[in-house]
């Protein structure tokens, strides 16, 4: 009897809960998500197959992209350490805010560091790294600046992924 009776208040209390969290979420519903443009929408898009999540979000390729869009695009305390020194993917939310499309073209297309695929801007369409802005702008400001640059005979204080140098595929010097 006891134990029947403390099973059916365990029980009420998972309905309750069932119910409190139904709420919840149809209060959200109402509220609904931030209303997206086609050209912000198109951006998300592109921003997920061209992978720049992978670097600019935090957990990202680590989760199996298992990250809430609210911290995509935030930058990485994860630096990237190599002949280049080391460096840190930008908070793309703060870069774009701080920027005009024409300005962000320019930025992303521009000679980067490594990591960073910047070629693959440099191949994309006008309308397409403009697309990406828009999303990024859609996103609005969050987090805060990545970790400064960090010139290659200085060690980093934060954690970071060290390249090998040469890399092993690289070819082989002339002369062996
Ligand atoms: C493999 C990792 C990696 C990927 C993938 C990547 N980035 Fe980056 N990105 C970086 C790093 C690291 C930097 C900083 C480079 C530097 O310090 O010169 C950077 C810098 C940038 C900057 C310059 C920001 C500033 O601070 O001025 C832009 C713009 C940018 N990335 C956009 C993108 C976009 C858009 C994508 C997807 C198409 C992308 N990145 C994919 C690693 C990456």
């Amino acid at each position: 009897m006891r134990i029947k009776s403390a099973l059916s208040v365990a029980l009420l209390a998972c309905v309750a809960a069932g119910a409190g969290s139904a709420l919840a979420q149809k209060k959200s519903e109402k509220q609904g998500p931030k209303p997206i443009s086609q050209e912000a929408k198109r951006g998300k898009y592109l921003a997920q197959i061209a992978g720049c999540n992978d670097c600019h979000t935090p957990g990202y390729m680590a989760s199996n992209g298992k990250v809430d869009e609210r911290n995509w695009m935030i930058g990485d305390s994860l630096g990237w350490r190599g002949p280049w020194g080391t460096t840190y993917a930008s908070n793309l939310r703060l870069v774009a805010q701080s920027m005009t499309a024409e300005q962000f073209m320019l930025r992303a297309r521009s000679e980067l560091r490594p990591p960073m695929p910047w070629f693959a801007l440099r191949d994309m369409t006008d309308a397409d790294v403009k697309a990406i802005y828009a999303y990024l702008r859609h996103l609005g400001a969050a987090g805060a600046a990545a970790p400064a640059y960090v010139a290659p005979d200085k060690m980093p204080s934060l954690p970071f992924v060290q390249f090998p140098s040469p890399p092993p595929s690289a070819p082989a010097p002339k002369g062996k």
